[in-house]
C-alpha cells in the first residue's frame, strides 16, 4: 500500500538507537550454525533479510530461538546439518544467497536456493565460478549465473583467488567455503571490501591472516560458539545522518553506530562536504567498533567520490545523492558500476526518482553527477522494491515543498523495520 509523506517544514531533534547491522546479523546466524556449541546474539536486526537467513538454517535443522533482538543458536557444527526437504528461500537478500552458496558447497547436504524476483536477476557467477574452481557442485540457470541454484555439498579444495570485483559477498562466500576445504586458501582483493567475515572468523576462534589486501585461511578449522554483540548499522544511520544535515533546525544523536572502518565512507563524505558532526567512538562492547554520532543542520558543499572509497559506502550512495542535491556546487560519484547489480539498478533508480523531485542529476556509466543546491518538490516516487530507494524518498520528503508518495514503503522492512517509527520519534512539525 502506498504512503503519503506530507511533512510541513519539520525539524529533527532527539536521540535514536540505531538497529543492528544487517551484514553482522546475517553472519552471526551463519557462524553460529557452523560453530560447535551455543552462540548467543545481542542486538540482532529483526528485518526481513535477516529473518530469511534464520529460516534457511532452521530448514537445515539448526536450533535457533529468537527472543526480540536476542538470538540463541545451538549447533553441533556443519556436519550435523540435516538435508532440507524444502527449498531454501533467501527472499530479497544477496548476502544470504551468496554466503549460503559458499557455506553449503562444503557441507554434506544437498539443497536448492531461490530468492525473490530481484534476487532472481542478480549475478551469481561471481560466486559460483570461484566455488566451482574449488570443486563445488552447483547447478543454476545460465551456467550458475542465476537462482534457483542447486548445491550438492562435497569435499572442496583450497584456491588462490584474485578478486575481479570489490565485493564482500564474493570474498565471504569463498572464505566460508575455504573453512571446509583442504589446504590454505588465499584471496586477494582489488579494493578492501567490508571485513565483517574476517573479524567474525577470528571472534569464533579461527586463525585467519590479513595483510594489506591479502587474506589467508587454512581449511579444516573448527568454529566454537560464542557471544556476538551486533553494532547498529551505519548504513541505516546514514539516512538520519543525511536528514540531520539537510533538514533545517535539526540536531540528532545516533547511538550504537557500527564504526568498522571498511564501512565509514559516509562519515568521510559528510566531513568532506562540510557537515557539522562529531563522533564519540568509545563504546567498546562488541568485537566490532561502535560509537555515537551527533549531527546538526549543515551548509554542505559538493565533493568527488570514487576509487577505494566506493566499497566503503556502496549502500549509502542513494542517500549521498540526496545530500548532494542540497550541497553547493557539483558532486561527482564515479567507479560505482556495482550499483547496477544491487537490489535494483541504483544508478537509474536514484537518478529517475530524484529528477522527479526537481534535482539536477545526470546518470553516467559508472555513477552520477549532481549539481546543487536545488529546492525539491513533491512527486509520486517508485521504490522498485528497493529498501534504500524507499528510505531516500522518505528522507527527501522532509525537505520537499509538497507531499511525496511512496508506492511501496513496506520494502523498507528488508533492512530497517522501525524506520518510520524512529523518524516520527524525532520529527517536530
Ligand atoms: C554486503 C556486502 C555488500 C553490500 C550488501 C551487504 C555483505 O555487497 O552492498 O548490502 O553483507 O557482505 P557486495 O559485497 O556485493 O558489494
Amino acid at each position: 500500500m502506498e504512503k503519503i509523506l506530507d511533512y510541513a517544514q519539520p525539524s529533527l531533534q532527539g536521540v535514536l538507537r540505531i538497529p543492528g547491522d544487517k551484514s553482522v546479523s546475517h553472519r552471526s546466524i551463519m557462524f553460529g550454525a557452523m560453530a560447535e556449541g551455543t552462540t548467543t546474539v545481542e542486538g540482532f536486526l529483526l528485518s526481513d533479510d535477516c529473518l530469511a537467513t534464520i529460516d534457511c538454517f532452521q530448514k537445515l535443522g539448526v536450533e535457533i530461538e529468537v527472543d526480540g533482538e536476542n538470538v540463541r543458536i545451538k549447533s553441533n557444527g556443519i556436519k550435523a546439518w540435516k538435508e532440507p526437504n524444502e527449498i531454501l528461500y533467501t527472499g530479497n537478500s544477496g548476502t544470504t544467497t551468496r554466503l549460503m552458496l559458499g557455506i553449503l558447497a562444503g557441507s554434506n547436504v544437498s539443497s536448492v536456493l531461490i530468492g525473490d524476483e530481484s534476487i532472481q536477476k542478480r549475478p551469481m557467477k561471481r560466486v559460483t565460478d570461484p566455488l566451482k574452481q574449488m570443486g563445488a557442485k552447483l547447478i543454476g540457470r545460465e551456467n550458475g549465473q542465476f537462482t534457483p541454484i542447486a548445491v550438492e555439498g562435497t569435499n572442496l579444495e583450497s584456491i588462490h583467488y584474485q578478486m575481479p570485483v570489490a565485493s564482500a559477498q564474493v570474498k565471504s562466500a569463498i572464505l566460508l567455503a575455504a573453512l571446509h576445504a583442504q589446504g590454505e586458501t588465499i584471496v586477494q582483493e582489488m579494493e578492501t571490501s567490508r571485513d565483517h567475515t574476517e573479524k567474525m572468523l577470528q571472534h569464533f576462534g579461527a586463525d585467519i591472516k590479513v595483510r594489506n589486501k591479502t587474506i589467508r585461511l587454512q581449511g579444516g578449522q573448527k568454529l566454537t560458539g560464542t557471544h556476538v554483540v551486533v553494532p547498529g548499522d551505519i548504513s541505516s544511520a546514514a539516512f538520519f545522518l543525511a536528514a540531520g544535515a539537510i533538514v533545517p533546525r535539526s540536531k540528532l544523536t545516533l547511538t550504537n553506530v557500527g564504526l568498522n572502518e571498511t564501512r565509514t565512507g559516509i562519515i568521510d563524505v559528510l566531513q568532506a562536504m562540510g557537515a557539522n558532526l562529531s563522533i564519540n567512538d568509545s563504546e567498546n562492547t562488541s568485537h566490532e567498533e561502535m560509537g555515537t554520532i551527533e549531527i546538526e543542520t549543515s551548509s554542505l558543499k559538493g565533493t568527488e567520490i570514487g576509487g577505494d572509497l566506493i566499497p566503503r559506502l556502496i549502500d549509502e550512495i542513494p542517500i549521498i545523492a540526496l545530500l548532494a542535491t542540497q550541497a553547493e556546487g557539483k558532486t561527482v560519484i564515479k567507479n560505482a558500476e556495482e550499483l547496477k547489480v544491487k537490489e535494483t539498478n541504483r544508478i537509474d533508480a536514484v537518478v529517475n526518482e530524484l529528477k522527479k523531485l526537481g534535482a539536477n542529476i545526470t546518470a553516467t556509466d559508472d555513477g552520477m553527477i549532481i549539481e546543487g543546491p536545488t529546492p525539491l518538490h513533491g512527486a509520486e516516487l517508485v521504490t522498485y522494491g528497493d529498501h534504500r530507494i524507499g528510505m531516500m524518498g522518505a528522507i527527501a520528503s522532509l525537505i520537499t515543498s509538497s507531499a511525496v508518495t511512496l508506492d511501496d514503503p513496506a520494502c523498507i522492512s528488508v533492512s530497517y523495520p522501525n524506520f518510520f517509527e524512529q523518524l516520527d520519534s524525532v520529527r517536530n512539525s
